[in-house]
């Protein structure tokens, strides 16, 4: 269960919710526990979760180890401070930008050569489904963005599906069409690393879940977590979502 937090929170804000939210998942042990912060406040996230099951991520990473790149955060810095995760290719940053499915993948190799577990991002447009090319892009972005890992490289990848129109709109998939999306996202990874590989992947399902639809939305068996973004700022409402 991750929370993208986006770019919301102070680094005030964010050991306050730290202070919160331990107590009401301490004994959430069904699952693993991410919140993905902005940058400058992942070392505040870092200490406030210390000692707890919950790890902190960041949202992006730049995939040089280090140079003349103004503004980047590379992955050796993020393991510095003890960030675990990182989300890659959200649709945001592939709407604003300029993300690619040739910069996803250099971005979670990267991730991945730096010790961190890279949450990868894939979904379709409202323009794309209504024109029924949901399939196509979902396999076009995995084709370009997850298939050129080596087998041991994609065993610590978590994939999140998450479609465009379903983010911050309240529309959520429902449970029938998300799980369509996972099983043929499953359906890819099986053919390119095999049946084993493909039950073993955790795939997250994203996109206005709140305490209220997450019930549903986890009882497909296809659905394996849930990646919040509006409903994890709250500390009470992640926590009814990570204890669904
Ligand atoms: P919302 O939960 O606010 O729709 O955001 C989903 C998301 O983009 C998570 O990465």
């Amino acid at each position: 269960m991750a929370g993208n937090w986006k770019m919301y929170k102070t680094a005030g804000e964010t050991t306050a919710f730290f202070e919160k939210i331990l107590p009401l998942v301490a004994l959430s042990t069904h699952c693993d526990i991410v919140i993905a912060a902005p940058f400058v406040n992942l070392p505040a996230a870092v200490a406030a979760a210390a000692g707890s099951r919950v790890e902190v991520g960041a949202q992006n990473l730049y995939w040089a180890k280090e140079g003349a790149y103004t503004g980047e955060v590379s992955g050796p810095m993020l393991s510095a401070i003890g960030c675990r995760w990182v989300i890659i290719g959200h649709s945001e940053r592939r709407q604003y930008f300029g993300e690619t499915e040739e910069t996803v993948l250099k971005r979670t190799k990267a991730a991945l050569e730096h010790g961190l577990r890279p949450i990868v991002c894939v979904g379709e447009r409202l323009k794309e489904r209504e024109s029924g090319n949901t399939d196509q892009v979902l396999q076009t972005q995995f084709e370009g963005g997850i298939a050129g890992l080596s087998e041991a490289e994609f065993a610590k990848v978590t994939i999140a599906y998450e479609p465009v129109w379903a983010i911050g709109t309240g529309k959520t998939a429902t449970p029938d069409m998300a799980a369509d999306a996972h099983r043929f996202l499953r359906g890819l990874v099986s053919a390119k690393y095999g049946a084993e590989a493909a039950s073993r992947t955790r795939i997250l399902y994203g996109g206005s879940v709140k305490p209220d639809n997450v019930k549903g939305l986890m009882a497909q068996p296809e659905i394996d977590g849930a990646l919040v973004g509006g409903a994890s700022l709250d500390a009470a409402s992640f926590a009814t979502i990570v204890n669904f």
